[in-house]
């Protein structure tokens, strides 16, 4: 991506309510498979970007990141992330056994992965037996918009989609769901708007990350409280971003 997005994801996503909900699906979807806090477990972080989600995910064990970007490295060692692996999840092997979770916050999605099935493979045969893969990522075609391209988004994802893919990377689903889903009408509107009036360029920064009025920020949170309490009943069929949980074989 371009140094910008990381220095703006730097600026605006710990705090952020998109990131906030986020993190309670993540401890959701973890308690379905029997992980809480404290649970000492080893754990891989793909992609981890800038390092938002490291005292997050600290709270489950002792964290290791494979990250690509130089930026990236650099803000996540400057926040105390001090496990990390400087490579590119194509080519990077783990050892076998090495960790008890992996996850994958936004990553397989992006055009610096190739073929994400055969990524997770790989990643696979560094978990131990029953190990567990958390994966989030973009959801839906049609909700493509400028964001992706300001992030280098390659692919999205229906939830069907994403099932299979960790299916055929060898896991067995435990949870998965659509979220974002109440706020997916406005994204539709944005994107098909979008598609109407294209921009020849894509801004190196993504607008709608930045920092709405506290209001906004305040029903935004709301909504997605809502929605949290929705996907604990019944998985959401469609959203802005898919979740899934799932067990090695
Ligand atoms: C959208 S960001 C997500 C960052 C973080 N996981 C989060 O959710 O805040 C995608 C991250 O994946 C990294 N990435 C993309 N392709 C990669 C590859 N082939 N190898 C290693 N890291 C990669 C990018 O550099 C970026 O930091």
């Amino acid at each position: 991506m371009h140094d910008d997005v990381y220095h703006q994801y730097a600026r605006v996503l710990d705090e952020h309510w998109w990131t906030a909900n986020r993190r309670q699906l993540a401890t959701w979807a973890l308690r379905a498979a029997g992980i809480e806090p404290g649970a000492g477990l080893r754990i891989l972080e793909l992609g981890s970007g800038v390092g938002v989600e490291h005292d997050f995910l600290a709270q489950y064990g002792s964290l290791t990141g494979v990250e690509i970007s130089p930026v990236g490295l650099g803000y996540c060692k400057e926040r105390g992330y001090d496990q990390l692996i400087a490579a590119d999840l194509n080519d990077y092997r783990p050892t076998p056994s090495s960790f008890d979770l992996i996850v994958d916050f936004h990553v397989l999605y992006h055009e610096w992965i190739r073929e994400p099935v055969e990524v997770l493979r790989h990643l696979r045969a560094g978990l131990a037996p029953g190990g567990v893969l958390l994966s989030s990522e973009p959801g839906f075609e049609i909700l493509r918009r400028g964001h992706d391209r300001s992030v280098m988004g390659g692919r999205r994802f229906s939830l069907s989609q994403h099932k299979q893919l960790l299916r055929d990377a060898g896991f067995e689903l435990l949870k998965a769901s659509a979220f974002t889903s109440l706020l997916s009408p406005v994204v539709l509107a944005l994107a098909s708007y979008e598609r109407l009036r294209p921009t020849a360029h894509a801004a190196s920064e993504v607008a709608e990350l930045e920092s709405s009025p506290r209001l906004v920020q305040a029903g935004l949170r709301a909504c997605m409280a809502v929605e949290r309490q929705l996907i604990r009943a019944v998985p959401m069929p469609f959203g802005a971003s898919v979740i899934a949980v799932a067990r090695a074989h």
